[in-house]
């Protein structure tokens, strides 16, 4: 039982209760759930981008022993549906069929799904299948011929492009002007963690083991894509190795695993290769952004004009139009925005860590930085006398933004007040020393979620909802929530996740789901502490026998009212059956009850950001970054990274820290490392390998702080928790490039920044 100071609170540092699960290797991911009997399964992947197969022969792989089966189109087209309504980037990753027809989308699309009694004998006889190809030339990218351009609001009946005031015109008279063109590449999640799918069948029942952003959503999807009940599937994801987005929405192996289990009578196993995890599931696509900005003398904007193009597949309009937050960053009269889409013969792109954010406000904050040099303006002040409490658009407060403090205190960190301006003109040896910095901006999202918490006599609790640990630390802030709720220390409460049977959880993506789930756990800890006190008020053997039950709170060690009387929770809980169970639903503020329903049927409904009616709801940052850029080799490197971020309440500072961290090297990373390379003429991506992929090292990190700001927002949910997932890595790859002018005097505007292009 816990004693009263025992119990760790809302706020407190607490390492994570899974961390020894996971160190040790027993945490299960999904591909070490152990079946009986499996099946292995390889998938053959095209090879080229456009065009028709025109023969398949498995001569030779049937030659191989132990193989069980090969599908192609010619015996599964028509097996999987694809719902009329599916959308790329929400339902699925991509609306293209699995094995449907003889018609190639793209490179490395699946054209057959070879299966074996080993893995050995199941790839040996996929590479020996013979797939020929009627091939047509291919449109890679921006500007290869055969690319068709569709604005976003065409594209979209849900995008708009925002602005207000009359932008041209006033850029048009602006005395200082900027105007600039920013490319940034292609980028491929590649969690540690492979794309995995077990499936087997029990009678009509499906059980997935499936690393999922979306436990929910993929049960959903796939019994729609199977033609099934959706309570026929089962989806077990406890422990996620990494998805940064990838692993959101359901890919087309899935229903082509459960199906080969059906036809085998048996478990399969598939786990995707690195290479063609590039192209069977989602990836961060290229974006080129044109930014406009027009200011006063004394650096106040007149006009900002942002337009971005992106690259998107032939059949499906994803987009991550990353203007809906540019244009609202800072106070100015006059905006205008356009996204477009650019169709190629590409796999089809889908969300990446602050999919719109981590682009979009590369351009603006690229742009910015070119501005402050052409005012001859500090930059950081050129984005203070730039800040704003309401957004310009409708004219929207910001329920808080802390922009200002985050500026100051990550300035006042870094030593900011001894920068000299001048490009070039700090030194140390044959280092050039640059100083940038950015601003980091993301949406604070949240979800309906649902809880069920179950206190027992023994002064533990269990919690029980279908979130997701994809890195982020959720097991330890559900179990910090409910043991500050419940008084318990959080050794004592029970977390379970990543299953399907549970209460339903939102998508783990948007950054919401620390706002999500544990307010819908604290609304469950709170019910069942209304719920005691009330019997309690009711018991004539209780102290608090008669008293207002509003006034008794559930603390260490049991019941208390503010007078001093107190019960401890074993008498407490033996009064009602020695156990307590409640479910705890939380809607947030401006959804209806109906997206409740919708989450119970894998659809996600979130708010916040830019969907609220009453305010615009984001977290902020400010990241300053030291490169170093060596005067004869152009080697950039970054030595030192400040970010500070105000993000409410902080659940989990050790979590968090680690989470703001690892964005900001993957801002680093983005800058200075990340591109997916691709053969234009083949619409090939090339360095589909994590040793040609390029990714920071622990020698390519320097020293990287994290500030966490104090903030209160009572508007963003009732715990006042902003997500903090993607809020580190935005601003980053600006902040670098910035800091690499400084350094040199070259603008690099197109990422990622490396030697050739400093030379
Ligand atoms: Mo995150 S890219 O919203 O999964």
């Amino acid at each position: 039982m816990a004693k009263a100071g025992d119990a760790k609170q809302i706020g407190d540092t607490t390492r994570r209760i899974d961390g020894h699960r996971k160190v040790t290797g027993e945490a299960r991911y999904p591909s070490d759930m152990p079946v009986a009997n499996p099946a292995y399964a390889w998938l053959v992947t095209s090879a080229i981008a456009k065009g028709r197969i025109t023969r398949i022969d498995d001569t030779d792989s049937r030659q191989v022993e132990g193989l069980l089966d090969v599908l192609t189109h010619q015996n599964m087209a028509g097996k999987v549906h694809m719902p009329k309504d599916a959308k790329a980037g929400k339902d699925t990753s991509t609306t293209v069929v699995p094995l449907d027809s003889a018609k190639v989308w793209n490179d490395g699309q699946i054209v057959a799904m070879v299966l074996a009694e080993t893995l050995e004998s199941a790839r040996d006889a996929a590479q020996r299948l013979v797939v020929e190809y009627a091939p047509d030339s291919p449109s890679a990218s921006f500007d290869d011929q055969g690319v068709s351009l569709q604005p976003a609001s065409e594209a979209s009946k849900e995008h708009a492009d925002p602005g207000v005031g009359d932008a041209q015109a006033a850029f048009a008279q602006a005395p200082i002007t900027v105007e600039a063109t920013y490319f940034t590449p292609t980028q491929h999640h590649n969690p540690i963690e492979l794309f995995t799918t077990t499936c087997f069948w029990e009678d009509d029942q499906l059980t997935v083991y499936e690393p999922s952003q979306f436990v929910y959503g993929l049960k959903s999807h796939l019994a729609g894509q199977l033609g099934i009940d959706p309570e026929q599937v089962h989806v077990v994801s406890r422990f996620i190795g990494g998805a940064f987005g990838s692993k959101g929405t359901i890919t087309p192996r899935t229903a082509l695993v459960a199906l080969a289990a059906q036809r085998l009578k048996r478990p399969v196993k598939l786990v995707v290769t690195r290479d063609q995890g590039f192209t069977v599931a989602t990836y961060r696509a290229e974006t080129r952004q044109t930014v406009k900005l027009g200011a006063d003398k004394d650096g106040k904007l007149q006009a900002l004009i942002h337009e971005g193009w992106e690259v998107t597949s032939r059949p499906d309009n994803y987009m991550v139009s990353g203007t809906a937050t540019t244009s609202r960053m800072y106070a100015c009269p006059n905006v205008a925005t356009k996204v477009g889409l650019v169709h190629a013969d590409r796999n089809t792109p889908g969300f990446m860590r602050s999919p719109p954010e981590l682009p979009y406000m590369f351009g603006l904050e690229s742009a910015m930085d070119e501005l402050a040099v052409k005012l001859g303006m500090d930059p950081v002040e050129l984005r203070l006398v730039n800040d704003t409490k309401a957004e310009p658009i409708k004219g929207l407060p910001y329920s808080s933004r802390s922009l200002r403090e985050c500026y100051q205190q990550a300035a006042a960190s870094f030593g900011w007040s001894k920068r000299t301006a001048k490009p070039g003109s700090m030194r140390d040896g044959d280092w050039l020393i640059g100083w940038g910095c950015a601003s980091s901006c993301y949406p604070s999202h949240i979800a309906p979620a649902v809880a069920r918490v179950t206190l027992y006599a023994d002064g533990k609790a269990r919690v029980q909802t279908a979130t997701h640990e994809i890195g982020t630390g959720v097991y330890t802030v559900v179990a910090i929530t409910a043991a500050d709720r419940l008084g318990l220390a959080v050794e004592d409460i029970k977390v379970e996740i990543g299953d399907s049977s549970l209460p339903p959880a939102p998508v783990a993506g948007g950054s919401n789901s620390t706002a999500s789930v544990c307010n819908a756990v604290a609304k469950a800890c709170e019910e069942i502490a209304r719920r005691l006190a009330a019997a309690a008020v009711g018991a004539s053997d209780s102290p608090f026998h008669g008293h207002d039950p509003n006034g008794i709170a559930l603390v260490p060690g049991g019941l208390r009212s503010a007078d001093g009387a107190q019960e401890d929770l074993q008498k407490v809980l033996a009064r009602i059956n020695g156990a307590i169970e409640v479910v705890g639903e939380n809607v947030p503020d401006g959804l209806q009850a109906e997206a409740l329903a919708g989450l119970y049927q894998g659809k996600n409904a979130m708010t916040g950001g830019t969907s609220s009616k009453d305010s615009v709801r984001y977290a902020f940052g400010a990241v300053f970054v030291e490169t170093r850029v060596h005067q004869l080799t152009r080697e950039v490197r970054c030595s030192r990274a400040v970010g500070a971020f105000a993000a409410g309440t902080i659940v989990n500072p050790l979590t968090a820290r680690s989470q703001l961290m690892g964005g900001m090297i993957w801002g680093v990373s983005a800058a200075l490392h990340e591109a997916t390379e691709i053969d234009r003429r083949a619409a090939r991506y090339v360095n589909d390998n994590l040793a040609d992929y390029l990714i920071p090292v622990n020698a390519d990190i320097g020293t990287v702080e994290v500030i966490l700001v104090p903030e209160k927002d009572d508007k963003v949910n009732p715990l006042s928790i902003k997500g903090i997932g993607e809020l580190g890595d935005v601003g980053t790859n600006a902040a670098i490039a910035n800091a690499v002018y400084h350094a040199t005097g070259i603008r690099i505007r197109d990422l990622p920044v490396r030697i050739e292009k400093l030379l």
